[in-house]
């Protein structure tokens, strides 16, 4: 099992990557806390993340890689707004205050720099500060995890894959965390659909750290792409004892083991898991990743027919209070989705008035900036899936089908958006849209062959042409 490396002032100086703080202690708690960041995990025998980086700030409180790191969670987390959160605001303040009275080394005023970007939502400006550090120091893992969780969030595929290729001919085995750096490879592969490389390059990191609940992931999602349900299935089952205890993935492992149960038309398994592992998992945590995989997985038993009772109305307990966050439109049509399905108008009718608002001046925040092109009419083609208006549906998200990439999540988690397009089509009464439903499940069976969900929607396009 990977081991915490505890370097110290000198440790980090001698890396290459000096810190202004004379605390050692300080240095230690920091590699620590960004060693769980980067393993997807909690340690309770140092307080978690949350208590090491408390002891991070006890040991110095002007430390400020310590304020860029707790800041840097809160931010990439996407679960506390840096606009209606005063808390986080302050504590941001305090970082840029701290960093104004200091003599920092370059890398460490681009890291602060780079969260002051992030902050105002301008990710992509912030990702090219981490670029910049990285191309300055290989080895600097935190700005290579910021930049990765960042891409993801952009839809920037070819970037997350190519951020960690330039550094990882630098890490060796003797770094602890190099079989994590070659999780976070295989993910880029696996996005940019290199899945044969990305399984191996898994398989290797997991040979490594069997723990590693990332490089278990990407494995599940080339199970996932390629429709190998079986495959699928076995290897989580075989792996669960890995990663099933680590608090942060084990959800989303479990949310990609449901898909299979989906896939394969087991919606009572897919519900079982739904509310033995997903459903405690996200009241437990409230985590971005959590609440959007409860969606997620609903609206799509959903789509296939199911009825999910009353799980909606619990699940918006959790997402209700995000309602005006705005920090992701990948986020918001998730919370969407809840409203949506807890028959919520008074919070569906806020978000969406609240994001249109936002449209109006959106700043340097890319997210903003993608509200009218993309956030609006994808929240909008919700509402009208809800209501049964297909035709709306499909003038609203098939003239756009090819840009829902900017909204950033995985290819598996944005293949809901084109299960609605098909269901659309198959559900509208028009006849056009019956040839539209076929070209495009004959396009997604091209590229996935085998799909048992893929071969009902045909058989179901089928029977309703011929009932008209
Ligand atoms: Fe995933």
């Amino acid at each position: 099992m990977a081991q915490v490396c505890l370097r110290d002032c000198k440790a980090w100086q001698d890396a290459g990557m000096t810190f202004s703080t004379t605390s050692n202690e300080a240095c230690k708690l920091f590699d620590a806390t960004f060693f769980q960041y980067v393993t997807w995990t909690n340690d309770a025998t140092i307080g978690g993340i949350e208590g090491s980086l408390s002891r991070i700030k006890a040991a110095d409180p002007n430390f400020v890689m310590g304020h860029v790191l707790s800041n840097g969670l809160e931010l990439v987390g996407t679960g506390r707004s840096p606009v209606l959160d005063k808390e986080l605001q302050d504590d941001l303040k305090t970082m840029s205050d701290l960093a104004k009275t200091q003599s920092l080394t370059e890398r460490e005023q681009s890291y602060v720099a780079a969260l002051e970007t992030f902050a105002k939502g301008n990710l992509v400006k912030a990702t090219a500060l981490w670029e910049e550090i990285l191309q300055n120091h290989p080895l600097d893992l935190l700005a290579l995890k910021f930049a990765h969780d960042a891409y993801f969030y952009l839809g920037q595929q070819t970037q997350m894959r190519d951020s960690v290729a330039r550094v990882l001919p630098f890490w060796t085995p003797k770094n602890p965390l190099t079989s994590y750096v070659r999780g976070m490879y295989s993910f880029g592969l696996l996005e940019t659909n290199f899945y044969d490389q990305a399984f191996k390059v898994a398989s290797e990191a997991l040979a490594v750290e069997r723990k590693d609940a990332w490089s278990v992931h990407t494995i599940a999602h080339v199970h996932e792409m390629r429709a190998d349900i079986e495959k699928g299935l076995v290897f989580l089952q075989e792996t669960e004892k890995n990663w099933k205890d680590g608090d942060m993935l084990a959800c989303h492992n479990y949310w990609h083991w449901a898909l299979y149960f989906i896939e394969k038309g087991e919606y009572e398994a897919a519900l079982t898991l739904f509310d033995n592992h997903i459903s405690p998992s996200c009241k437990t945590s409230g985590s971005m990743l959590d609440i959007v995989d409860n969606s997620s997985l609903l609206y799509r038993l959903q789509m296939e027919g199911v009825e999910v009772g009353d799980r909606w109305n619990k699940l918006v307990q959790t997402t209700k209070k995000h309602t005006n966050d705005h920090l992701l439109i990948f986020n918001d049509l998730h919370f969407l989705m809840s409203s949506l399905g807890s028959k919520d108008v008074g919070m569906t009718n806020q978000l969406l008035e609240t994001l249109k608002e936002l449209s109006k001046s959106p700043g340097e925040n890319y997210q903003h900036s993608h509200i009218s092109n993309l956030g609006l009419p994808l929240c909008q083609a919700l509402v009208e899936f809800d209501a049964g208006n297909y035709d709306k549906v499909i003038e609203l998200t098939y003239p756009i089908r090819y840009q829902i990439l900017d909204i950033g999540g995985s290819n598996a988690q944005r293949d809901l958006f084109s299960q609605v397009l098909i269901h659309a089509a198959i559900n509208s009464g028009s006849k056009s849209h019956q040839n539209l439903a076929r070209c495009l499940l004959l396009e997604r069976d091209a590229l996935r062959p085998n799909s048992p969900l893929t071969e009902r929607l045909i058989r179901k396009t089928t029977a309703v042409h011929n009932m008209a």
